[in-house]
């Protein structure tokens, strides 16, 4: 099990995931993302989650920057977005990151999305395109690992029947009340390490009863369970928050286990569900 923030998971390239990661996704550019972004990496985190879609590279790149931490310490993960998939575009996209990351370098490249709505009538050969820019930059030693988000077990199979070089992460929707079970095995079954997206439901769930009556049996807050629970399933989380008091609480999660019964009960709770799209049904 993991016991610090960057233990993690081993990928295909031999490099390991930290286990828990610091993410971005409507961060505002700037000195908000800036802050963020230093705040966490002087906590300790050393694992960073952003995206060409998320209009934040440049605060991200400076973030770094100014947190004093090496660059080769840090784990730095972004994504092409739908508008961008295409070889070329795909090849253009990743320079323009690398720009305003302020880096010659990813640890992790994604496609976002498997199907962009652009593209609906062209899948799967654009995203298949997409990906064959992802192996070039991979071979070409810029992008450290490849991967993809939002990958459900179809669309890794027409991945798998077609690539040269196996996707090493799939980031998805993963949290207490969405278990994506299908595309976990899936993924297990094939060597993919799994990232958990949206790790504590997006602030929401914190009042469900049984994760109300664990905080209180254990004095953990609601998101550092949702956060253990990530963990003790080998899911990578990803939490955002831009508040300092909870970029720290999010990260005090190696000093306590859950129990199996803990897990089981965590396990049972339904009604948080699916909080973002469906993969088959982007309008974007
Ligand atoms: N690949 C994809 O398609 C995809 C999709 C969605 C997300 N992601 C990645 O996954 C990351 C996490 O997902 P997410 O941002 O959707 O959701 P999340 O991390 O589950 O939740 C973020 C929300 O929870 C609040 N929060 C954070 N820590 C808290 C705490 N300790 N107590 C109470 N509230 C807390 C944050 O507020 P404050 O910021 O105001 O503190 C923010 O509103 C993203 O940032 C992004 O990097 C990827």
């Amino acid at each position: 099990m993991f016991k610090s923030l960057t233990d993690g998971k081993l990928l295909a390239n031999g490099k390991v995931l930290p286990c828990l990661g610091y993410g971005t996704w409507r961060t505002p550019d700037g000195d908000v993302c800036i802050n963020g972004v230093r705040t966490a990496l002087t906590l300790g985190y050393r694992h960073i989650d952003t995206a060409q879609i998320y209009d934040n590279e440049n605060g991200v790149g400076v973030g770094i920057k100014n947190s004093g931490v090496k660059r080769e310490d840090i784990f730095l993960t972004t994504k092409v977005w739908n508008t961008h998939q295409g070889y070329d575009s795909t090849m253009r996209a990743f320079e323009d990151s690398l720009k305003k990351l302020k880096t010659d370098y990813v640890d992790l490249y994604l496609v976002h999305w498997p199907v962009a709505k652009d593209f609906k009538s062209t899948y799967p050969s654009k995203m298949l395109d997409t990906y064959r820019a992802l192996e070039e930059l991979y071979e070409g030693g810029v992008a450290k690992a490849i991967g993809v988000c939002n990958f459900l077990p179809h669309h890794l199979k027409s991945l798998l029947d077609n690539c040269n070089i196996k996707p090493m992460v799939d980031q998805i929707e993963l949290h207490v009340g969405y278990h994506q079970q299908e595309t976990v095995n899936f993924c297990r079954e094939n060597g993919i390490v799994l990232e958990a997206w949206s790790p504590i439901c997006k602030g929401t769930g914190f009042d469900n009863e049984i994760v109300q009556e664990i905080s209180k049996d254990i004095d953990k807050t609601p998101a550092q369970i949702f956060i253990r629970w990530c963990l003790q399933k080998e899911f990578t989380p990803l939490p955002k928050s831009v508040t300092p008091s909870r970029i720290s609480e999010n990260m005090e999660v190696f000093d306590f286990n859950l129990t199996p019964k803990q897990m089981s009960a965590l396990d049972s709770i339904k009604e948080i569900g699916q909080l973002g799209s469906h993969p088959d049904d982007c309008n974007f």
